[in-house]
């Protein structure tokens, strides 16, 4: 069930993704995307408690990088909110900014998303 609800969001991050260029898409779809990541984590973290497991060493070494992987991609998210908003407001200085957290990002959310098969979240 998580797995699916992961998939789905990944498949709108790559809807987001192919209308990168397009100003009116591209933000609210992203946005979408961050919303029910958020919730995803939630629930996840409410159903299991993966942060406290990985702080007591209860799990295992792949769940400790799955739980960093998780934080970086939501700080991630939220750099590419703060950027992508001073982008439509003019600032095309953060474009390339924005570009290379998006690279980091995508490399972030796939590696979650692998790592999820493994570690049952
Ligand atoms: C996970 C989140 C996001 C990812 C991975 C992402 C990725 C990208 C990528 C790859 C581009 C094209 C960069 C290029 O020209 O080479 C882009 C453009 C852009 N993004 Fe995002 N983005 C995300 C979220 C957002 C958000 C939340 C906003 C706004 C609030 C936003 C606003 C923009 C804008 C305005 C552009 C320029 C569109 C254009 O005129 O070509 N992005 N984004």
């Amino acid at each position: 069930m998580l797995f699916a609800a992961s998939s789905v969001i990944v498949l709108i991050l790559a809807i987001g993704l192919y209308f990168r260029h397009n100003r009116k898409l591209h933000p609210p779809i992203m946005m979408l995307a961050f919303i029910l990541d958020i919730l995803l984590v939630l629930v996840i973290e409410l159903q299991r408690q993966a942060v406290e497991q990985v702080v007591e060493g209860l799990d295992s070494t792949l769940l400790t990088f799955h739980v960093i992987v998780s934080v970086t991609v939501v700080l991630l998210y939220i750099a590419l909110l703060f950027t992508g908003i001073k982008v439509l407001k003019g600032q095309n200085q953060m474009m390339s900014a924005h570009r290379m957290l998006a690279y980091a990002f995508i490399i972030g959310r796939l590696t979650n998303y692998i790592t999820s098969f493994f570690v049952g979240s």
